[in-house]
């Protein structure tokens, strides 16, 4: 029995320093002398055919070399760690971080809060309302009847027979003036909605509007706050001008235009010539406004307008194509 164990550890050396540093060798020795059924487990089962007087003195023998067994085996199992862990790479902490991408916002709700900024800087008091709008607001109280060409089905989206999804932003004009008395100065910016979808138009898109009623308030007001406006976002030295327009609510209404901010007004593709480019509806309240809202037609006077900021948003950055807005092209966002 004796020299049965020496020999048994003589040859688990042996093997364990041929093996190398294959990991799996090391487990297939390990099961082979080890294991279950292993060469020292089968030295265990002789056990029983020892001499009652040896027996003891032969199972000490045993105890003592599975001892240094498992001992040889834990030695090569850490060679073998501290091999793996060389080979695996080292973490570099002297290499500067990948910094995370950082957000922005989207170029139309920075214009959107540009054209803001300018009309709180005027006094103007921003506001918001629904864009799931009821009949009543969008068209009736704007004195736009049930019959008129400005509801058509092609243009609106009907929820329900007194439900839409706002067309426009002008809805705020008489919740506002409902809700407040006057002076009002206030600018509604949010999203509109056309059943309309080509190159130049998106079922969805943005408009700011604006109201300013009072006492005294006349055309003039309307212009020069206008006149400011379109200098500060687009510069002191461009040109602009009314332009008589209709608007059911509005009487009379003008609409603006710039000197085209492609060739200054020398005429091009992009203004088809004229040197013009239309960037907003305004006019007078219609005094029929009033009325829905409880205000004397007598007594107060004002102005509202209406942009849309895709349009602006274009002009100020020179941007060819409105589907640029809605593609999410990180490349094209990237650049405001
Ligand atoms: N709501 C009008 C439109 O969408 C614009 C407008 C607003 C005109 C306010 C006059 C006054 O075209």
């Amino acid at each position: 029995m004796k020299r049965a164990v020496e020999n048994l550890l003589e040859t688990a050396g042996r093997a364990l320093s041929e093996l190398g540093d294959d990991p799996k060798a090391l487990d297939r020795a390990r099961v082979r002398f080890l294991g279950r059924k292993g060469e020292l487990a089968q030295l265990f089962k002789q056990l029983g055919q020892v001499d009652e007087q040896d027996r003891r003195e032969a199972g000490r023998v045993l105890n003592e070399a599975k001892a240094e067994l498992e001992a040889l085996f834990l030695k090569a199992l850490d060679k073998n760690r501290d091999l793996a862990a060389a080979e695996r790479p080292t973490i570099d902490v002297s290499v500067p971080g990948r910094r995370p991408p950082r957000g922005r916002l989207h170029p139309i709700t920075q214009t959107a809060a540009e054209i803001c900024r300018i009309f709180n800087w005027l006094g103007f008091e921003t506001v918001e309302g629904p864009e799931i709008e009821l009949d009543y607001y969008n068209f009736e109280a704007l004195n736009i009847p049930k019959d008129h060409p400005a509801r058509d089905m092609q243009d609106t989206f009907y929820i329900s027979e007194d439900v839409v999804l706002r067309t426009h932003t002008s809805p705020l004009q008489v919740r506002t003036m409902e809700k407040r008395t006057p002076p009002v100065r206030v600018i509604a910016p949010g999203r509109t909605y056309r059943r309309d979808s080509d190159v130049t138009h998106t079922p969805m898109f943005h408009q700011v509007e604006g109201l300013m009623v009072g006492k005294g308030i006349s055309f003039g007001d309307l212009k020069g706050i206008l006149t400011t406006f379109v200098h500060q976002m687009f510069g002191q030295n461009v040109a602009l001008r009314f332009r008589p327009s209709f608007f059911p609510f509005t009487e009379p209404s003008a609409e603006v235009d710039i000197e085209c901010v492609m060739c200054r007004g020398k005429g091009c593709r992009v203004c088809k010539g004229t040197g013009w480019l239309e960037i907003l509806g305004s006019g007078m309240v219609d005094p029929q406004v009033y009325t829905y809202v409880g205000y004397d037609p007598e007594e107060i006077t004002g102005f509202a307008f209406g942009m849309g900021i895709e349009r602006i948003a274009m002009l100020k950055y020179g941007i060819d194509d409105l589907r640029l807005f809605f593609e999410n092209d990180l490349r094209f966002l990237q650049q405001f």
